[in-house]
């Protein structure tokens, strides 16, 4: 199979919601990274996204719509703080977890009695659903375990020749995936996995919040979890990858005892200079937890490229975005965490 790239125009965005509506897989940009999309409702479809991607049935896929009217088919009942939760963050990175109708096959929920829907504030995704007429499954656009895509090259690079078209739609805005939520009752907010959306932003619309212990903790392959996405390893490079906790002065001591052929820092920007001047290969990814969300599965691919062997990543913080940065990076990593003083 040879896969198109097509182009953000009226033309091309018809022949790729035809190919969605028509059962295909179809590459499509997202604020968050891009997504393997399908129709939601077809079966045989949402099989093909598994097999693009080699993973596990049992890990379900979110459900794109371009208009609120559409979520209602897909879901048992609204509860109003699902309600006040769209009204904030919709179209935006918030998914939310709610009970299925059957309009959801069993297949794209991966089994389970519920379905997360999400409304993409990306214009190219609002224009490819609206066109297919469908709702779209959609998982992150990478095969099963390694760095997400965020644009149309890295698509191109994990899905040549296993999907008919991938459609160009710039850069993801976001660089992580959207904020994965449940209610656990009328009033709270329960993050299964976090994102660009803010434990402290959901706290403005909801009474509780509560970060799902499975985001910061190693969760065992046979673990029972409330998202199963949360027990596999992912997002990781060929690359070995650590995670060095610790200040700017303790990051640089320990790099410089690891200093070898094929390691690399992956740095704050403000790191770079004192790197360089100690003979330390690094790549920066940010100085601010929006700048290194939308850089950090980027520098893995292009670590990557360059032949890393091992890349020692600088922590981000746990609050605010950098809560989303660090949980894809503890995957990535495999869970070996170091702290420096
Ligand atoms: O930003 C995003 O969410 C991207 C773009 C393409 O929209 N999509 C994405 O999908 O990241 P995926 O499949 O790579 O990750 C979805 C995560 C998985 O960890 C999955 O286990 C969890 O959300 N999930 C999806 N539906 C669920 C459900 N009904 N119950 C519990 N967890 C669910
Ligand atoms: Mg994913």
């Amino acid at each position: 199979m040879i896969t198109r790239l097509l182009q953000n125009t009226d033309e091309d965005i018809a022949y790729a919601a035809d190919l969605i509506r028509s059962g295909e897989i179809v590459g499509m940009p997202t604020e968050t990274v891009y997504g393997l999309g399908c129709d939601a409702g077809n079966a045989e479809a949402v099989r093909k996204v598994f097999a693009a991607k080699g993973r596990p049935s049992d890990n379900p896929l979110i459900v794109h719509i371009a208009d609120r009217a559409d979520w209602k088919p897909l879901v048992r009942d609204i509860p109003p703080l699902a309600l006040q939760l769209a009204d904030r963050f919709w179209p935006g990175p918030l998914t939310i977890i709610l009970p299925r109708t059957d309009r959801i096959p069993s297949v794209t929920a991966g089994g389970l009695d519920t379905v997360g829907v999400r409304f993409p504030a990306h214009p190219v995704a609002q224009a490819l659903i609206r066109a297919a007429g469908v709702p779209v499954a959609a998982p992150s656009g990478n095969r099963s375990g390694s760095p997400s895509p965020t644009t149309a090259a890295h698509m191109m690079e994990d899905m040549n020749g296993r999907i008919p078209a991938v459609l160009e739609g710039g850069s993801c805005f976001c660089g992580v995936e959207s904020t994965v939520i449940q209610l656990d009752d009328a009033e709270t907010v329960r993050i299964l996995r976090p994102g660009f959306v803010t434990p402290e932003q959901l706290q403005t619309v909801a009474a509780r919040v509560i970060v799902d212990d499975a985001v910061l903790a190693q969760i065992s392959p046979d673990a029972v979890v409330r998202s199963p996405g949360m027990k596999y390893k992912h997002y990781a490079p060929k690359a070995a990858v650590t995670l060095v906790q610790g200040e700017q002065a303790a990051f640089l001591a320990f790099m410089r005892q690891h200093t070898a052929d094929g390691v690399y820092a992956l740095c704050f920007d403000a790191d770079v200079p004192l790197c360089e001047a100690e003979g330390i290969a690094c790549c920066p990814y940010g100085d601010t937890d929006e700048a290194r969300a939308a850089a950090f599965f980027r520098s893995l691919r292009e670590l990557d490229a360059c032949g890393a062997k091992h890349i020692f990543v600088r922590a981000p913080r746990t609050d605010g975005v950098g809560l989303a940065v660090y949980n894809r990076l503890i995957r990535a990593a495999g869970y070996d965490i170091v702290t420096c003083r």
